[in-house]
């Protein structure tokens, strides 16, 4: 049978009956994995809905996550997808606004300059903007009191990657006019604009505006640092550097235009994502105390009890303050559906309830992944809902059933080797061509932050308050506003100040 058969069950309301038997809420645009869940248990795990008036196939389970991520080039396409809301935020020639060879250089750029001697100096950088946050910061405000966690760390999120990635710069200027700029082009991104990203709608006006002055600042950045002789010191590592560096394959240095167009397309990336799961991270330990002092326990016992400060290299130790972002990632991933446009007829083998088919799909489609769904299946994590940075050991009751055992294959898509990974459950970076670069700066990023805040701070749920839902209206996933949780400063910060 084929897939479109099951596009009959529209969002749109075609078929009653279907809607009938379903309530509302698991609409896909209010909570797509309840929407999953539902439709994996009617029609296993191929189905098609009409989103936005497009037909749209998920594929799910491992099986699923491998067809789409590790499709071929002649088969599926990512910039087609993306780059109506993308170019106008991030700028031209860069990303999903040119060829796949050339984001794939351009990727390279990006992970060849995340260099162990840059991930050094970015541990020392971010934990002292994150202890004078939560000293000085406007939501850490007194020794103790209630805190809205979402706009916190958007703000300390912004702190910490510009001060590292982006450069001493662009970080001066977020204690100005970047912020307001930063707010404007991000507005690029509502969800309506995967429509609408033409059109002149007020909020694209001002998208326009800010992106060319965005775009502006890093050039007149670049033209400065040039001025100033185009060396930098010893110990300063930021991607401008890198990347006014850069030459793509054909001999053509990097313009600077494309530099600044991705310098803004890695603060857009590096920005929800990593605000979005550092908030997560913080309400589910205000959720679990005793994580709290383990994580402090765990830093005296590894670090010495005078807790010295981070580095990257004692940051690597720190096995279950990383086993803390991983679990929180897996069920907190900020990027819930990867898109690609089908661009030659496919085929698919998929359970149903009943049978197994074969789908045939058709390039009108567009193929959605959501590996959100394998790192929320029982069968690989039991309980699979229940936060436990533990199911990351080996022999925890609720560990994960692959530990140990999931095959890694490595491809060189053009920038270097990277983990093809998309057999295993867990994907919260997805994987192929079009995985993510910024992990391990993720990872730095999370764990210094997590590893110095539990040094300063004690977060706990208000009484008698549940942990907030998920709000996915945009096109990153976050904690519903407003999210708010009790902090008391530690006695080493009270002291401090
Ligand atoms: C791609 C997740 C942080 C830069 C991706 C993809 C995912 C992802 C799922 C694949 C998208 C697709 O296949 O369509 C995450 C998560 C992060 C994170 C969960 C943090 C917790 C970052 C950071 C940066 C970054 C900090 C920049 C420094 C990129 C880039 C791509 C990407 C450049 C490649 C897009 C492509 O090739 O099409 N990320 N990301 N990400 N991410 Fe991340």
């Amino acid at each position: 049978s084929s897939a479109w058969k099951h596009a009959s069950a529209s969002m749109l309301g075609k078929n009653l009956k279907w809607r009938a038997n379903f309530p509302l809420r698991i609409w896909y645009g209010m909570d797509p994995f309840d929407f999953f869940f539902a439709c994996k248990e009617k029609y296993g795990d191929v189905f098609t809905f009409i989103l936005l008036g497009r037909r749209v196939t998920v594929c799910l389970g491992t099986k699923g996550n491998e067809f789409i991520l590790n499709g071929k080039l002649k088969d599926v396409n990512a910039e087609e997808i993306y780059t109506g809301l993308t170019t106008p935020v991030f700028g031209e020639g860069v990303v999903y606004d040119c060829p796949n060879a050339k984001l794939m250089e351009q990727k390279k750029f990006v992970k060849f300059g995340l260099t162990m001697e840059a991930f050094q100096s970015y541990v020392d950088l971010i934990s002292s903007e994150t202890q004078s946050f939560v000293a000085k910061g406007k939501p850490f405000h007194g020794d103790s009191g209630t805190i809205d966690i979402v706009p916190a760390m958007a703000e300390l999120t912004i702190y910490t990657a510009s001060r590292s990635l982006q450069g001493p710069e662009v970080r001066a200027k977020f204690d100005s006019t970047f912020a307001d700029l930063y707010h404007d082009l991000d507005m690029g991104f509502s969800p309506i604009n995967f429509m609408l990203s033409w059109f002149p709608l007020p909020h694209n006006r001002k998208r326009d505006i800010a992106q060319k002055k965005m775009a502006d600042t890093y050039m007149e950045i670049i033209k400065a640092r040039r001025a100033a002789g185009g060396k930098r010191d010893k110990g300063e590592e930021d991607m401008i550097w890198n990347l006014m560096a850069c030459v793509y394959k054909d001999g053509t240095p990097v313009p600077d235009k494309e530099v600044a167009h991705m310098m803004i397309a890695l603060l857009m990336a590096g920005q929800h994502s990593s605000s979005s799961t550092s908030s997560w991270i913080l309400l589910r330990l205000a959720t679990r105390p005793d994580i709290q002092e383990e994580l402090l326990d765990e830093q005296k016992r590894v670090l010495g009890e005078d807790l010295p400060p981070l580095t990257y290299d004692n940051l690597q130790k720190l096995t279950l303050n990383a086993k803390v972002v991983k679990e929180t990632l897996r069920i907190h991933a900020p990027i819930h559906s990867i898109l690609r446009k089908v661009k030659s007829p496919l085929t698919i083998v998929a359970n149903t309830p009943e049978a197994t088919n074969t789908y045939q799909i058709p390039t009108t489609h567009t193929l959605m992944s959501a590996p959100g769904v394998t790192s929320r299946e029982p069968e690989f994590f039991p309980e699979p809902m229940k936060w436990e940075p533990h199911r990351w050991d080996e022999g925890h009751p609720l560990a994960y059933t692959r530990l140990g055992t999931d095959q890694e294959e490595f491809e060189d898509y053009g920038y270097g080797m990277i983990s093809k990974g998309a057999s295993s459950p867990y994907l919260p970076f997805g994987a192929g061509r079009h995985r993510c670069i910024g992990e391990q700066f993720a990872y730095v990023q999370l764990g210094t932050v997590l590893a110095t805040m539990v040094r300063h701070v004690k977060f706990r749920q208000i009484e008698g308050k549940q942990l907030v839902p998920t709000d996915y209206s945009s096109l990153f996933s976050r904690p519903m506003a407003p999210a708010v949780v009790e902090f008391e400063k530690r006695k080493s910060v009270k002291e401090k100040n």
